[in-house]
């Protein structure tokens, strides 16, 4: 008979070792609670509360406007929902860049009042020092190089980064520094290649390649609830705009037609 294990909850060292172990992590974001819940119970092993919240949840065309309020918002239902997976939150913009101590602080208030397992943040070799402070302060970080939403008004728009040297530069310099692992976003799949060897930390990649150590999608977007532009590396694994579509369709129709509440859905 096959063994069964019992499911344990993913803790911040234990995610590390999958990469030692040779076991691909599976991540995905999630903004709300039934969809945490959904992802947690479907086995994800990681749930990201990324601010691409800004982009997906709230209509924007960046993820610039997202607050430390909002980020704990949706990080709390999200922590609350999730019993098995890594809960990881994304700091804002401007909530860690003035100084490591204003990082500590945002940082400590994301944990303390989410109940999340680890905070992310965007950059190379310059939050060396930031990623300092907050392991000082226990709190586990996890990195993000390649391309930074964050910084799209400095590359003028989502591009794909390619200056190979820099970006195992700042993968080190994080790594060293104390991340538990790493997103590398928008980057050619051999360059991912060499970041994945050159650290010891997992490496999850979105437009990186099948070389990385994990993946993470924003999830709307693989479940194609939007139909507007799609980057490359988004696989649709469901096609929700069309079924989401035809169900508030059928409904219109079935009220307007007075054959919908039947008997079978009315109480007597
Ligand atoms: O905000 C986000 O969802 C992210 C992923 C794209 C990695 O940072």
């Amino acid at each position: 008979m096959a063994e069964t294990r019992k499911r344990r909850k993913l803790t911040a060292p234990k995610f590390v070792n999958m990469k030692a172990d040779g076991k691909k992590i599976a991540m995905l974001t999630a903004y709300d609670y039934p969809s945490a819940k959904l992802m947690d119970d479907a086995g994800v092993d990681s749930v990201l509360v990324g601010d691409s919240l800004g982009m997906v949840v709230q209509g924007r065309s960046s993820t610039l406007q997202v607050t430390l309020d909002q980020m704990i918002y949706h990080g709390e239902m999200v922590a609350r929902a999730v019993k098995y997976a890594l809960v990881i939150v994304d700091m804002p913009f401007m909530s860690y860049h003035v100084s490591p101590q204003q990082a500590v602080e945002n940082a400590g208030r994301i944990i303390k009042e989410t109940g999340a397992d680890a905070v992310k943040l965007e950059g190379g070799e310059s939050m060396v020092e930031t990623i300092t402070a907050l392991g000082r302060a226990s709190i586990p970080v996890f990195g993000h190089i390649g391309m930074q939403p964050q910084s799209v008004n400095t590359y003028g728009g989502f591009k794909v980064q390619r200056e190979e040297d820099q970006l195992l530069a700042d993968a080190k310099a994080i790594a060293d520094a104390g991340v538990f692992g790493m997103v590398l976003e928008l980057i050619p799949r051999g360059i991912a290649e060499k970041v994945t060897a050159a650290v010891s930390v997992p490496t999850i990649g979105i437009g990186a390649g099948v070389g990385c150590d994990g993946q993470v999608l924003v999830t709307p977007d693989m479940l194609g609830q939007f139909q507007g532009f799609q980057p490359k590396f988004v696989k649709r694994f469901a096609e929700l705009h069309d079924t989401t579509t035809d169900a508030v369709a059928r409904y219109i129709a079935e009220v307007k037609e007075g054959t919908y509440p039947d008997d079978a859905h009315s109480h007597e």
